[in-house]
């Protein structure tokens, strides 16, 4: 019987949990009232309160009061999450971008400054850019932060947050997370104004790669990707210590609504059962994949951080989080053609399915830059169009066939 030790995560035995067993067992239990070895859904909006509600705080998150005051199953998810991301505590909030505003918007006053890198999801990207500054107050710089001597020249004495992505949505850059950490907290200890770091992991999720291990002080998930890995629920999570998830609840999720439903928490929470398999399967067959690629006369470029070939390799390779870990499922490549011939291609493909979203089960590929309003920052070989390519978990073969298929059938040369 899988006892409450391991479903806390905690050692039976004086070893530590592998990370296996703790995507398996922890926030899982026996359901006290059918004995059921899974956790139930729990789908009601509010809870019995206590026969004199007199003492009750009503913005409280951590008694079932009402659902968007915190609910069961996103308590279970949020206990694996912090686990295996290294944190004191977790938030699950309704989507990723749920989770990157409710970090901006309750870490960011008027008039503080942030910094932002110049490659990120383009919600973070419109945030920061556009209106946070706009409408509440806050100075931002975009900085290409896959050099860190960047940040530290854009610090100011009121710079509150450094957010990084990394590998970056969607070319693939890559940012020294211990680095931009170690030189962001120094500048805070030297003004007295402390800096945070804020890192968006979805490309790696925590099997990959754990920024807070590396330093940072706010870890971001989009749930919706690998951590579910089914295409079918979106979440979003911020893993840090539990001063600010307290912070994080009480301003995102109760006053401005961003919970998640029990039924999307439920989802998420099963699908993440097998991250650590599935992750393996993702960063085994996009090298391949890349490598394949990189082999082909048709096509321009290739940026995949597990190739030697990417400028952020040996930062990459630094930032594992085990033996076992890569580079994550995403690639982005160009073809030597243009819109019609990449429109072409795509229109080709018989397993791959083009659609955007990534970390799914099946392989998904978009294709982007022509119009896409961060293209400026974007460097010159993105700027003709590329696709991002989101391996999937089916047979490598079947997907490297796919692509030569569709190249050769629409007249590109495959060798
Ligand atoms: C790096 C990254 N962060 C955040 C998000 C937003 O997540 P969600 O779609 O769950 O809101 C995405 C979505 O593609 C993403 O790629």
């Amino acid at each position: 019987m899988t006892s409450d030790l391991v479903h806390h995560g905690q050692s039976f035995d004086g070893k530590p949990l592998g990370f296996a067993t703790k995507s398996i067992h922890l926030g899982n239990g026996v359901d006290a009232e059918t004995g059921a070895i899974r956790r139930p859904i729990t789908l009601a909006n509010a809870y019995a309160l206590p026969y004199d509600p007199s003492d009750i705080n009503w913005s409280s998150s951590d008694v079932n009061l009402y659902t968007r005051n915190g609910h069961p199953n996103q308590r279970y998810l949020e206990a694996k999450l912090a686990n295996l991301e290294g944190a004191e505590d977790a938030v699950v909030l309704a989507s990723g971008v749920a989770a990157l505003a409710a970090t901006f918007t309750t870490f960011l006053n008027r008039g503080d400054h942030a910094i932002f890198s110049d490659t990120t999801y383009i919600a973070a990207y419109r945030l920061l850019n556009q209106i946070l500054p706009e409408k509440y107050g806050i100075e931002t710089s975009i900085v290409d932060t896959s050099a860190p001597r960047n940040v530290a020249d854009a610090l100011r004495p009121n710079t509150k947050l450094v957010h990084i992505e990394t590998p970056a949505n969607p070319t693939l850059k890559v940012s020294d997370i211990h680095a931009i950490a170690a030189l962001a907290h120094e500048h805070g200890e030297k003004t007295g104004n402390p800096v945070l770091v804020s890192v968006d992991n979805t490309f790696n999720s925590p099997f990959n790669v754990r920024p807070l291990d590396l330093g940072a002080d706010v870890v971001i998930e989009s749930l919706t990707k690998y951590i579910n890995g089914h295409g079918d629920a979106l979440g979003g999570a911020i893993a840090t210590t539990k001063a600010r998830t307290d912070q994080i609840r009480f301003t995102a999720q109760v006053n401005y609504g961003g919970i998640i439903s029990p039924f999307n928490a439920w989802l998420i929470n099963r699908g993440s059962v097998t991250l650590p398999l599935r992750m393996r399967q993702h960063n085994a067959s996009a090298l391949a994949i890349a490598r394949h690629l990189e082999s082909l006369p048709a096509v321009r470029f290739v940026s995949y951080p597990g190739l030697e070939s990417h400028p952020g390799h040996a930062v990459a390779a630094s930032q594992l989080a085990r033996d076992d870990a890569g580079f994550g499922g995403v690639l982005a490549f160009g073809l030597d053609a243009d819109h019609d011939g990449h429109n072409r291609f795509v229109s080709k493909l018989n397993v791959i399915t083009s659609a955007v979203s990534l970390g799914h089960d099946e392989s998904l590929i978009v294709f982007l830059g022509e119009d896409d309003e961060r293209q400026y920052l974007y460097p010159p070989e993105f700027h003709r169009g590329f696709f991002r390519l989101a391996v999937g978990l089916e047979d490598t073969d079947d997907l490297i066939r796919d692509i030569d298929h569709a190249l050769a059938e629409a007249g590109f040369p495959v060798r």
